[in-house]
C-alpha cells in the first residue's frame, strides 16, 4: 500500500519527510519520491525501487520547509520513474494512496481539454482534474473539492500549488491519511510511525474532509468548505514501539511481544469477571448466527473463533473472505451479527463486506487494531486488540491479540447462554492468569530453530490438523508461504488419503497439529499415512505420546481448549521467521506483498 508523508514547518523538511517515508516501507513499495519549494520553485525527484535511491538524488544542500513524499505500491502502471510520485499537471503537484476508479473516463474528458499525461496512472488524471477546476475557479480549496467529489474510488492527497507556496493540502476519501503537529511544524501521513518521531498527536480527516496546513496553522474544512473543529487523538505508543528494540527484524520483535500483548488485550476488557465482559462487550446474546468476514491471517482468526464459539456458544458461525462475501448472496437477517476483523482497518475487501452488511441493516462488529481506521469508525460496535504498531507485514501478534478476543468473546457468549458454568471459568481464570507466563516459555525454545534449519532448503512443507488445528494450520502456512516464497498448502488431515497424499515424497516436511483429545487418535493415523509415504513429520501436540511415529516433536502446554491456540501457534511463527532468515528473505517487506491492502 502507498505511503505519504508531507511536512509545511520552520526547519527543512526534506530530511523528515525521508524519515517519515523510512517508517512506512513496512507498507510494501517499489518507487519513492518527493516534491519541495526552495527558491520559489516546485523541486521534484523521484526513482524506482528503495528509499536509497531516492536519496542518492538529494544533495546536503537541498533544503525545504514545505514537502511531499510518497512510497508507490503499484496498482495502474509498472514500478518505474515516470509512474512514480509526486505527480505535476497544471498548477498542482501531489501524492496519492488509493484507486481512483472512473480514471479512465476522467482522462478522456481531460484530454478534450488539451491535458496531457506521461505516465499510466491515476493519479495524474487527479491532478490534471485539480487543475482544470482551478483553471475554472481560481479558488484552491474550491477546485480541490469539487475534482474530490467527481472521483469514483479511495484516494488520499498530499497537494502543493504553485499559486500558494506558503500551504500543504490534504484530503481523502476512504484511503487513511492523518494530520499532525509538532514543535517543528505540521505533518500528513498515511500512518502514526512517520510523525512519531516528531509527535505523537494527531487528527483524523473524515471523508472529504479537507485541511488546509500552512506553517503555523493546521484549518479544517467540510466537503461544503465550511471550517470546522477537529479534537486530537494521542497515539498510546512511542517511537521505540515502532523501532526494532534491538531485533534483527520487526517481525521477530513483535513475535517476542506477544505475552505483554495478550495480556493487555484480555486485561483491557476482562478482570475474571463476567461483569467485566458486560461492561466491556455490546449485548449480543440476541443474535443466533455469526457471520466472520475477513482476509488473509484475519480470515484465519475467524476459524478458530468458530470452533470457540460453536463448540462454547453452541451458535453457529459463517466464515468467510471478504472478497467474495461483498459480492454473494448473503443469508442474514436482523439476528445474524456480522463480525469484520482487520488489523489495519483499511482493507477494502472487509471494508466493503462491513458496509454491504450496513446497507442490509444488519449489526456489524469490528475487532480491529489501529485506532480510528475506516472499519473501527464504521462498524456499529467496535473491539480495539491492543497489539500496538505492527510493522512487519506478516502479522503475529495482531493475529494472536484477534484470537484472543474471539476466546474472551466466546466465554462471553458461553457463560451468558449458561453453556460455561462457573466451575469451567474458574478453570479457564487460572490459565488467563498464566497465559502471559506460558507464551514467555514457549517463545523462548530453540528447538522451532533448529527444525526449521532442516527444512528450510525444502520445495514443498505440509501442514496438517484436524478442527481447531486445521485452522491454525491455514495460518502457519500463509506465515510460512508469505515470508520464504515456499510453497506450503494447509490439508484437513482427513483430507489426505482424497488425492493430496500423492504429493508426499521422501522427506517432504508435513507438520502435524494435534492438541484437540476428541480428534487425536485420528490425527495420528493421518500422520502414519503420510509417515509411512516417506514424510519427515514435526508433530505439534500438547499431549506426548507413547509411540513415536514423528521425526521431531514440538510440545506446548495443555491448557482450555478455548485458550489452547494463542500457545499452538507460537512455534509455527518462530519456524516460518527462521526458514525465512536461513533463506535471506526480506523478512518484514516480503516482495509483492503490503501490510495493508486498501485495493480490489
Ligand atoms: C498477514 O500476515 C497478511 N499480511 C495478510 O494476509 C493480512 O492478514 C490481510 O491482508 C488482512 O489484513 P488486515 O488484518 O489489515 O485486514
Amino acid at each position: 500500500m502507498c505511503g505519504i508523508v508531507g511536512f509545511n514547518g520552520h526547519k527543512n523538511g526534506i530530511p523528515k519527510i525521508i524519515k517519515g517515508l523510512e517508517s512506512l516501507e513496512y507498507r510494501g513499495y517499489d518507487s519513492a519520491g518527493i516534491a519541495y519549494i526552495n527558491n520559489e520553485r516546485i523541486t521534484i525527484k523521484k526513482e524506482k525501487g528503495r528509499i536509497k535511491n531516492l536519496k542518492d538524488l538529494i544533495t546536503e544542500k537541498e533544503n525545504a520547509y514545505l514537502g511531499i513524499g510518497h512510497t508507490r505500491w503499484a496498482t495502474h502502471g509498472e514500478p518505474t520513474k515516470e509512474n512514480a510520485h509526486p505527480h505535476q499537471q497544471g498548477k498542482f503537484t501531489l501524492v496519492h494512496n488509493g484507486i481512483i476508479e472512473n480514471y479512465m473516463e476522467l482522462q478522456k474528458i481531460l484530454k478534450d481539454k488539451h491535458y496531457a499525461f506521461i505516465s499510466q496512472t491515476d493519479t495524474e488524471v487527479a491532478c490534471a482534474l485539480i487543475d482544470y477546476y482551478y483553471q475554472k475557479d481560481a479558488n484552491i480549496k474550491m477546485a480541490i473539492l469539487n475534482a474530490s467529489k467527481q472521483m469514483r474510488g479511495a484516494f488520499a492527497f498530499g497537494i502543493i500549488c504553485e499559486d500558494d507556496k506558503e500551504t500543504l493540502y490534504a484530503i481523502r476519501k476512504t484511503s487513511p491519511l492523518i494530520i499532525a503537529k509538532s514543535k517543528d511544524g505540521n505533518f500528513i501521513a498515511s500512518d502514526v510511525p512517520a510523525i512519531l518521531e516528531f509527535t505523537n498527536e494527531y487528527f483524523l480527516l473524515n471523508d472529504l474532509e479537507l485541511a488546509e496546513i500552512t506553517k503555523d496553522n493546521i484549518t479544517f474544512y467540510n466537503e461544503e468548505l465550511k471550517e470546522i473543529k477537529k479534537e486530537s487523538s494521542l497515539f498510546e505508543g512511542n517511537l521505540e514501539a515502532s523501532q526494532k528494540g534491538g531485533y534483527e527484524h520487526f517481525m521477530l520483535k513483535e513475535i517476542h511481544e506477544q505475552d505483554e500483548i495478550i495480556k493487555n488485550t484480555i486485561a483491557c476488557y476482562y478482570d475474571g469477571t463476567i461483569a467485566s465482559l458486560d461492561k466491556s462487550f455490546p449485548d449480543l446474546t440476541k443474535f443466533n448466527k455469526i457471520d466472520i468476514v475477513a482476509c488473509g491471517s484475519a480470515y484465519h482468526t475467524g476459524l478458530c473463533a468458530k470452533s470457540f464459539i460453536e463448540n462454547y456458544a453452541n451458535i453457529p458461525v459463517n466464515v468467510e473472505v471478504a472478497s467474495e462475501y461483498r459480492y454473494k448472496k448473503c443469508f442474514y437477517d436482523k439476528n445474524t451479527l456480522v463480525i469484520l476483523v482487520s488489523q489495519s482497518g483499511e482493507t477494502a475487501d472487509t471494508l466493503a463486506a462491513l458496509r454491504k452488511a450496513k446497507k442490509d441493516g444488519i449489526t456489524t462488529l469490528a475487532i480491529v487494531n489501529v485506532v480510528g481506521s475506516n472499519i473501527a469508525r464504521e462498524a456499529d460496535y467496535t473491539l480495539y486488540i491492543k497489539a500496538g504498531c505492527e510493522i512487519a507485514v506478516a502479522t503475529t501478534k495482531a493475529y494472536l491479540a484477534q484470537v484472543a478476543m474471539f476466546s474472551l468473546l466466546a466465554i462471553y457468549l458461553g457463560y451468558k447462554k449458561g453453556l460455561i458454568q462457573e466451575e469451567e471459568l474458574i478453570e479457564i481464570n487460572k490459565d488467563i492468569k498464566n497465559l502471559p507466563k506460558m507464551i514467555r516459555k514457549t517463545i523462548d525454545n530453540d528447538l522451532y530453530f533448529k527444525i526449521a534449519d532442516q527444512i528450510y532448503e525444502n520445495k514443498n512443507i505440509f501442514f496438517i490438523g484436524r478442527g481447531l488445528d486445521y485452522a491454525l494450520c491455514m495460518e502457519g502456512s500463509l506465515k510460512l508461504k508469505e515470508i520464504s516464497y515456499i510453497n506450503s498448502v494447509a490439508y484437513q488431515a482427513g483430507e489426505l488419503k482424497h488425492g493430496t497424499i500423492s504429493l508426499i515424497e521422501k522427506d517432504t516436511p508435513v507438520i502435524a497439529l494435534s492438541t484437540e483429545d476428541e480428534l487425536r487418535e485420528k490425527t495420528i493415523s493421518n500422520i502414519k499415512e503420510a509417515k509411512s509415504r516417506g514424510a519427515k513429520v514435526i508433530y505439534v501436540t500438547n499431549k506426548i505420546p507413547e509411540e513415536k511415529f514423528y521425526d521431531e516433536i514440538i510440545t506446548i502446554e495443555k491448557i482450555h481448549p478455548i485458550l489452547q491456540s494463542i500457545l499452538t501457534m507460537i512455534p509455527l511463527q518462530l519456524m516460518s521467521y527462521k526458514v525465512a532468515k536461513n533463506k535471506n528473505c526480506d523478512i518484514d517487506k516480503p516482495r509483492n506483498l503490503a501490510k495493508s491492502v486498501t485495493v480490489e
